[in-house]
């Protein structure tokens, strides 16, 4: 289970909120995450430099692995319940969790996800970005752009006080305006010492106000989202989850910290 699937409501299956465990960080924990963060962002900086037609997604991997270990960190993901690689680098219609391949070259007009995670001193950070591969279509370049404005629309409610629901739906709702689907099969989560804490975090509008948002609290926060329809499929491989109609997707995200005022974006 990468990132943890939210079961849609159900008679059987309520919501995991009224019971989430969400911790709050202290002082030295942040310290620490801001550091990992401040790597993480450095590596996705120094990965894009590599994004090019012609390149294996196995060397992106190889590549992110380096240079995340040139930090004295650890990648999160290697290993992560038998997942094989560091970065997980997902092409077009595959929508997150995409297994390296040392035989497989980008091309021109591809958009790229590359998502990683780092430890650093015990505490993790967690962030997503998607690239454009050379020239690609205005459609994709738009689909690109509007995943990380969601992210941003999302944590400007990101703030003590409110509940996790604003976050969620200025999410979802920014997306649908543009006629994209919310892929509701996958969440972000809360992140701190583990690399998946509660609470999940949907990227869609929910009837229900969700936990109360409190500084300390640390949140991997990443729409997930569709040029067509919402839904996903997971290929053979076992973790590469693929959009149902073959539409492109794009994935962004970041870790940020609640704070008394503005939120925080570790991974920046
Ligand atoms: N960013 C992904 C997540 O939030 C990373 C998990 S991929 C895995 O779940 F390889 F680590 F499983
Ligand atoms: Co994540």
């Amino acid at each position: 289970m990468a990132h943890r699937i939210w079961k849609r409501f159900s008679l059987t299956s309520l919501p995991s909120w009224e019971t989430d465990m969400v911790t709050i960080k202290s002082e030295r924990e942040i310290a620490l995450m801001r550091e990992a963060g401040r790597i993480l962002a450095e590596t996705h900086e120094r990965l894009r430099e590599y994004v090019a037609a012609g390149i294996t997604t196995g060397e992106i991997d190889r590549k992110g692995e380096e240079i995340i270990r040139s930090y004295g960190c650890v990648p999160s993901f290697l290993g992560y319940e038998g997942y094989p690689a560091s970065i997980c680098v997902s092409v077009n219609d595959e929508v997150v969790h995409g297994i390296p391949d040392k035989k497989r070259h980008l091309e021109e007009g591809d958009i790229v996800s590359l998502d990683a995670g780092v430890i650093y001193k015990g505490y993790q950070s967690d962030a997503a970005r998607t690239w454009p591969v050379g020239a690609v279509s205005q459609e994709a370049a738009k689909l690109i752009r509007v995943t990380e404005e969601c992210f941003y629309e999302g944590i400007r409610y990101a703030r003590s006080g409110n509940h996790l629901n604003d976050i969620c739906s200025h999410i979802g709702d920014y997306a649908v305006s543009f006629g994209y689907g919310v892929v509701y099969d996958l969440v972000g989560h809360g992140i701190g010492s583990e690399m998946h804490e509660d609470p999940e975090i949907p990227n869609f509008r929910m009837n229900r106000k969700g936990i109360l948002l409190k500084p300390g609290m640390t949140l991997a926060i990443e729409p997930m989202i569709n040029m067509g329809r919402p839904d996903v499929c997971w290929t053979d491989d076992g973790w590469t989850v693929v959009t149902d109609d073959g539409s492109l997707s794009a994935h962004y995200e970041n870790t940020v910290l609640i704070t008394d005022g503005d939120p925080e974006i570790l991974s920046l």
